[in-house]
């Protein structure tokens, strides 16, 4: 099955698609590398789905170019694109057998017997699904029946998988296991893939690169230790990661010649002079340090609740310009609720946004570096 097919890039050139007046994509561009996985992730209604169908040919842009391979598929039939779709709710005939579910799309297309039945025993054996061939759906568990849905695009040896959460009619365990055999998947037969969820943590761990999208704007593209690092804008950083990332609003101010970020109760220096505007601090749990020495700390906070998660804690803090600050510590560090602490936050780690969009103008406040 290694040697299956050829797997082929997915290009989106200037893609807009809209439903009436409802704008469900806007000005995408996307390139998807041949034999990548990529994830497109965002907030139910950002336009995943449409962006997955427009690849497949169930749904025409309303402008721009898609391309598979180099060859520019909008005027080509969704059966002719050499693409497999796996959906959320997979519809597995109830009547017919695991075996003759896997081989029915290329019955139809009237594949010779022997070359059926090879690929079927192929896919049946990938998906460790050999032993349940005879059975009907109605005797298998939701994982099995996930996985004969993913045996029937397996047998189209398609060059691209498009995938539409797959996963979310399932329990946490066993999106856990599927999420592991998908990704075991991709690495065995290395095609294409191109996976949309609504799940940050599917998305982390799945995708070679994941796509951020919201009201059909994309707004980030790239590897996801980047995406949670260097968040793009204001949406991304607090989209990705739990919790969820501490904001603050402020402003960036000059006083007495130095660039400050200022905020109720709060005064930061930048080691970078900044224009002066309005703007958003954000820095996770894991940059807030919580002292009992109160020398060089930031602010003090009154510890109003504690999530113990067993390998860590995550404290919640009353303090000032935010509504309430989370910290990210470790089990044995003494805090109890109702203490009253310091808190210093790592300048390292911190993102600043600004303008309309909310941009990061800003990475760290200590040093030179900046955007890139
Ligand atoms: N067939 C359709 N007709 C009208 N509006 C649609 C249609 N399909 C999707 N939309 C709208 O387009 C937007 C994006 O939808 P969709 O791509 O399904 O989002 P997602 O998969 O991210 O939840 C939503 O506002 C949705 O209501
Ligand atoms: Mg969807």
């Amino acid at each position: 099955m290694t040697d299956q097919s050829t797997a082929s890039g997915v290009t989106l050139h200037g893609i807009e698609k809209w439903f009436g007046s409802v704008a469900a994509v806007r000005s995408l561009d996307l390139e998807i590398l041949s034999g990548e996985l990529v994830v497109l992730l965002g907030p139910s209604g950002c336009g995943k789905t449409t962006v997955l169908r427009m690849i497949a040919g169930l749904e025409d842009p309303s402008q721009g170019d898609i391309l598979i391979g180099d060859t520019r598929v909008n005027d080509i039939e969704p059966a002719q694109r050499d693409v497999a779709m796996v959906f959320q709710n997979y519809a597995l005939y109830p009547h017919m057998t695991v075996q003759q579910n896997l081989g029915f799309g290329l019955k139809m297309r009237k594949v010779p017997r022997a070359e059926l039945d090879a690929k079927v025993s192929n896919a049946a054996q990938v998906l460790e699904l050999t032993e349940l061939l005879a059975r009907r759906p109605g005797q298998l568990s939701g994982g099995q029946r996930q996985r004969v849905a993913l045996g029937r695009a397996l047998v189209r040896e398609p060059s691209v998988f498009l995938f539409d959460e797959p996963l979310s009619n399932l329990d946490a365990r066993l999106r856990l296991e599927m999420r592991g055999e998908i990704a075991q998947l991709h690495r065995r037969l290395g095609t294409t893939m191109v996976y949309v969820t609504h799940d940050q943590v599917e998305a982390m761990t799945l995708g070679h690169r994941v796509a951020i999208m919201n009201e059909g704007v994309l707004q980030q593209y790239a590897p996801p230790l980047e995406v949670y690092q260097k968040p793009a804008n204001l949406f991304v950083a607090t989209f990705i990661g739990s919790p969820p990332i501490n904001t603050v609003s402020g402003a960036v101010k000059s006083v007495g010649g130095r660039s400050v970020f200022e905020a109720p109760g709060l005064e930061l220096e930048l080691a970078t002079p900044l224009a002066s505007e309005p703007a958003t601090l954000a820095l996770r749990a894991e940059g807030l340090s919580l002292l009992e020495n109160v020398h060089e700390v930031d602010f003090t906070a009154d510890v109003v609740r504690l999530e113990p998660l067993g390998n860590e804690v995550l404290v919640y803090l009353d303090g000032p310009a935010s509504e309430s600050w989370v910290a990210r510590v470790n089990p044995d560090h003494p805090c109890a609720v109702g203490d009253t602490i310091g808190v210093r936050l790592d300048r390292s780690r911190i993102h600043l946004f600004a303008g309309p969009n909310q941009k990061r103008i800003q990475t760290r406040l200590d040093a030179e570096d900046s955007l890139e």
